[in-house]
């Protein structure tokens, strides 16, 4: 999300856009129960580690996260990196990777003692949960999947594998083992939470666990529109059109003098007809906490070199104190493997219990 200017609209409107109010609806109504009652969730939430997290992580989820926290809801940070394994880059450099997650995560703000960061593939329990799940859903549903199906349209790959066939499952396994209620998302993921969604309802009717082993979880989606990358396309870190958070102040300056605009010197916000104008206006208000059309008009006339600047200076100033946090922890590797260990035995722990409990409904103790 680069050329930082985009709308959901744009993205998904023509997609999916019953599903996804749908989503919102709920989304919203799950909002004021946080605020009365935050210990009723247990949320997991997850990344893939491909590299440094960007602006379209932080406002997207990432902020959302450490609402979430903050508020006291208790929380799962998973670190996917069986997702990655299929991509060889990311693949050749993956402790680098997760290491720079945990770095991510703790310079945002997530904290350790009340959150569980973890790596999926060290928890062998939620692992497992995947062939019972597996189990329950059908070829043709994953194969009709449209994450997937534009995951593997992108994937530069000759061939699919089994495993990046079956993740959606597998991502079942990862918010399912500690039975999380909630799961902050972005759109895109929609798909895979309504097969965990399936996933859950069909083992607590095919092994009649009673009032249910398993939630249903709720998406939670995000209300932060969606930002672009420098190009005007989604922001990601495969199209090289991202900010990461750990990027210096200069190289942010480089990268959003070069995002892409239009020719029409007056600024002014307007996603749907302006997409990447649009979305550096709002990563400006985002930074700076004001209602967009306020920046766009403070600009007015004054073109997009101006924009450039006014965006460059609140990124900077408003990513300053993570960024300094950051290379703070980043002098002491000991402390992120501790964090990992820590939470890799606290879900270890949590999958367990689980797993128990599910080879006890499926009648496989023996
Ligand atoms: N597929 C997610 C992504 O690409 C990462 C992920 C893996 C995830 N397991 C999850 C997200 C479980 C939410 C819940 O971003």
């Amino acid at each position: 999300m680069p050329g930082v200017v985009g709308s959901a609209a744009a993205d998904y409107s023509s997609s999916d856009s019953l599903g996804t109010s749908a989503a919102q609806t709920r989304s919203a109504a799950v909002e004021d129960l946080i605020r009365q009652d935050p210990g009723r969730f247990r949320v997991l939430t997850g990344d893939r580690p491909t590299g440094q997290l960007h602006l379209g992580h932080y406002f997207g989820t990432l902020h959302n996260r450490v609402r979430l926290q903050d508020l006291g809801v208790e929380m799962f940070v998973l670190i996917a990196d069986y997702q990655v394994l299929t991509d060889r880059d990311v693949a050749d450099h993956l402790v680098e990777h997760v290491e720079g997650l945990v770095l991510d995560y703790l310079a945002i703000g997530i904290d350790p003692d009340q959150s569980t960061v973890f790596a999926h593939s060290a928890i062998p329990a939620l692992n497992q949960l995947l062939l019972p799940f597996l189990s329950l859903v059908s070829v043709a549903e994953l194969g009709r999947n449209p994450t997937v199906k534009d995951e593997i349209a992108h994937s530069r790959q000759s061939a699919v594998s089994g495993l990046m066939f079956t993740y959606p499952a597998h991502q079942a396994a990862d918010i399912l083992f500690c039975k999380a209620n909630l799961v902050p998302v972005g759109q895109d993921q929609l798909p895979h939470l309504e097969l965990t969604r399936s996933i859950a309802r069909r083992f607590n009717d095919r092994y009649g666990t009673g009032a249910g082993l398993f939630p249903e979880p709720d998406a939670l989606l995000s209300d932060a529109p969606l930002l672009l990358g420098t190009d005007g396309t989604k922001m990601s870190k495969s199209r090289g059109n991202a900010i990461a958070l750990a990027a210096s102040a200069d190289e942010t300056a480089r990268l959003i003098r070069g995002a892409k605009t239009d020719a029409d010197r007056h600024i002014t916000y307007d996603p749907v007809n302006r997409p990447e104008v649009s979305s550096l206006v709002l990563l400006a208000a985002l930074c700076l906490g004001r209602d967009p059309h306020q920046i766009a008009d403070d600009i007015g006339n004054a073109g997009a070199a101006t924009l450039k600047n006014t965006v460059s200076e609140a990124v900077n100033e408003y990513l300053a104190p993570i960024r300094a946090r950051r290379k703070q922890l980043a002098q002491d590797r000991g402390l992120i493997r501790q964090v990992l260990r820590e939470g890799n035995e606290r879900a270890t722990a949590v999958a367990d219990a689980t797993l128990t409990d599910v080879r006890a409904a499926m009648n496989s103790v023996y």
